[in-house]
C-alpha cells in the first residue's frame, strides 16, 4: 500500500502528465486535487498525443477510476469537451470511469470575463494568467459566493446565486474594467444545460476515496501547476490561485495526511516558466532558444512560448522541503543532449550574500544572481536508454549533482515524451 502524490517542483509543465500516466499502471484510482483547466498535461502513448486539462492523466488505462476532487475548479464546457474528445478516440468515459466532486467550484462565464479584463487592466503589471477564470473562481470560493457543482442540480439555488453574483460582477466589469456585463438569464440557462450533462458524474469523492482506501486500493494524486506557482509558497503575486504543494492533496480530495505515503517531485532537467515573474536562471540567448526549440517549449494550454533557462536547484531544493519529497522524477534529460557544457544553479548571490533558499521578497528575488556549477555535457542519443548504468557518465554526474543538492533520491528518469522512454529506478508503489 503506497498512495503517491505527484507534484511539480518548478513553475509547472515539468512533465507531470507523463509520469502520472506511467505510474497509473500500478494505481487503482487517480485524483486531481487543485487547479483547473489552466493545467495542460501531455501524454504520448503509442505515438498518439493526448492533452488533459481537467480529467486525470490516468484515464487512458481501462478499469482505473479517475476523480476530480473538491479542490479543483471546473469549467463545465471544458470538461464535457474533454470527455467528448476521448469518446472520439474510442475511450469510454462514463460515470463508472470518472467522478466529479459535488463540492468542486464551477468556473462561470463571468470568472473568465473578469480574468481577461483584469489582466488587460493590469497592463505592464499583468501576471500572464491563462485567462481561464481560475483566479476569480477561487476568489469567489474564498468569499463564500462561489457556485459548486451540486448547485447545478438545484435550479432555484443556482438562479439566486447567479443573480446575486452578477449584480456585483457586472458593476465591476462595466464600471471599473470598462468591459461588457453578462445577462443573468442567459448565464443561468447555459449553466443549467451544462449541469444536466454533468449530473451523472457528480459524486461524493471523499467518500469514494475513503471506501477505496478501506478496501486497500492504491491512489495516485495528480498535482497541477508547480510548487513555485503556489499561492502561499510561490513567487507571489506571480502565482496561480491554488496550492499545488503535496499537502493540498488532503484538503483538495477529502482524505487525511496519514493516507499519503510517497511524494514524488517532478523536475524538468532545465527550467521553464510561462507568464510573468522573476526567473534567475533564464537564458535569453542562443542556449535559451535551443532549449525552447529542442524541448518544444510551447504551452499545451495557451500555446505561449515558455521562457527557458538552466536548472535552478535552489528552487528544487525548496520544493523538496515544501512537499516533503520522497523521490524525484527527472524529465526531459534527452533535451540536454548535445550541449557542450551544462550549468546548474546551486545558490543565489544577493547584496553580497550567498543564499541557498529563495527569498520571500520578490524585489530581492529579482536581484538574485545565480551561482552556477558547471558540468560537461554529452553527445550520445539517450532516448533508447532504459538503465541508469547505460547513460553517459556526464549524464550520471548531472543526476548525481541533483541528488546531492536536494538530498532526495531519483526514482524515475524520463528520456523522451513516450510512455516507454523511461528509466525506472524504483517505483513509488513498491515502497
Ligand atoms: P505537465 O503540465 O507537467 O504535465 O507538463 P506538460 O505536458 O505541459 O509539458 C511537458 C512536455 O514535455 C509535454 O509535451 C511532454 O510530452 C513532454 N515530455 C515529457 N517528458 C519528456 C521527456 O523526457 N523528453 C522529452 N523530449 N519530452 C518530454
Ligand atoms: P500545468 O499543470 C505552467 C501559470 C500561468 C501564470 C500563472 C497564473 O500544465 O503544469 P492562472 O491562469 O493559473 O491564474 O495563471 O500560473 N500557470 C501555469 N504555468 N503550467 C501550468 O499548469 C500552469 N497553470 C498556471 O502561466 O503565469
Ligand atoms: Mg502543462
Amino acid at each position: 500500500m503506497s498512495n503517491t502524490v505527484v507534484v511539480g517542483t518548478q513553475w509547472g509543465d515539468e512533465g507531470k502528465g507523463k509520469v502520472v500516466d506511467l505510474l497509473t499502471a500500478r494505481a487503482d484510482l487517480v485524483v486531481r486535487f487543485q487547479g483547473g483547466n489552466n493545467a495542460g498535461h501531455t501524454l504520448v502513448v503509442e505515438g498518439k498525443k493526448f492533452i488533459f486539462h481537467l480529467i486525470p492523466s490516468g484515464i487512458l488505462y481501462e478499469g482505473k477510476k479517475c476523480l476530480i476532487g473538491n479542490g479543483v475548479v471546473v469549467d463545465p464546457q471544458v470538461l464535457l469537451d474533454e470527455i467528448e474528445r476521448l469518446h472520439g478516440a474510442g475511450i469510454d468515459v462514463g460515470p463508472q470511469r470518472l467522478s466529479l466532486s459535488e463540492k468542486a467550484h464551477i468556473i462561470m462565464p463571468y470568472h473568465k470575463a473578469l480574468d481577461l479584463a483584469g489582466e488587460e487592466a493590469r497592463g505592464k503589471e499583468k501576471i500572464g494568467t491563462t485567462g481561464r477564470g481560475i483566479g476569480p473562481c477561487y476568489e469567489d470560493k474564498a468569499a463564500r459566493t462561489g457556485i459548486r457543482a451540486i448547485d447545478l442540480t438545484e435550479p432555484d439555488t443556482l438562479k439566486r446565486k447567479i443573480e446575486t453574483s452578477l449584480k456585483e460582477k457586472n458593476f465591476y466589469l462595466t464600471g471599473f474594467l470598462g468591459s461588457e456585463g453578462l445577462n443573468a438569464d442567459t448565464v443561468l440557462e447555459e449553466t443549467l444545460a451544462l449541469g444536466r450533462k454533468l449530473t451523472p458524474f457528480l459524486s461524493d469523492v471523499s467518500m469514494e476515496l475513503g471506501d477505496a482506501l478501506k478496501a486497500g486500493k492504491k491512489v495516485l494524486f495528480e498535482g497541477a501547476q508547480g510548487t513555485h506557482l503556489d499561492i502561499d509558497h510561490g513567487t507571489y503575486p506571480y502565482v496561480t490561485s491554488s496550492n499545488p504543494v503535496a499537502g493540498a492533496a488532503c484538503a483538495g480530495a477529502g482524505i487525511g495526511p496519514g493516507q499519503l505515503h510517497h511524494v514524488i517531485g517532478i523536475v524538468k532537467a532545465y527550467t521553464t516558466r510561462v507568464g510573468a515573474g522573476p526567473f534567475v536562471t533564464e537564458l535569453v540567448d542562443q542556449t535559451g532558444i535551443y532549449l525552447q526549440e529542442k524541448g518544444m517549449e510551447f504551452g499545451s494550454t495557451t500555446g505561449r512560448p515558455r521562457r527557458c533557462g538552466w536548472l535552478d536547484l535552489v528552487v528544487v531544493r525548496d520544493s523538496a522541503r515544501l512537499n516533503g519529497l520522497n523521490s524525484l522524477a527527472i524529465t526531459k534529460l534527452d533535451v540536454l543532449t548535445g550541449l557542450e557544457t551544462l550549468k546548474a544553479c546551486v545558490a543565489y548571490e544577493v547584496a553580497g550574500r550567498r543564499i541557498k533558499t529563495r527569498p520571500a521578497s520578490l524585489a530581492q528575488f529579482g536581484r538574485c544572481e545565480p551561482v552556477y556549477q558547471e558540468l560537461p555535457g554529452w553527445k550520445e542519443d539517450i532516448s533508447g536508454v532504459r538503465e541508469v548504468a547505460d547513460l553517459p557518465s556526464q549524464a550520471r554526474d548531472y543526476l548525481n549533482l541533483i541528488e546531492k543538492e536536494t538530498g532526495v533520491p531519483i526514482s524515475v528518469i524520463s528520456v523522451g515524451p513516450g510512455r516507454q522512454e523511461t528509466i525506472i529506478i524504483k517505483n513509488p508503489f513498491d515502497n
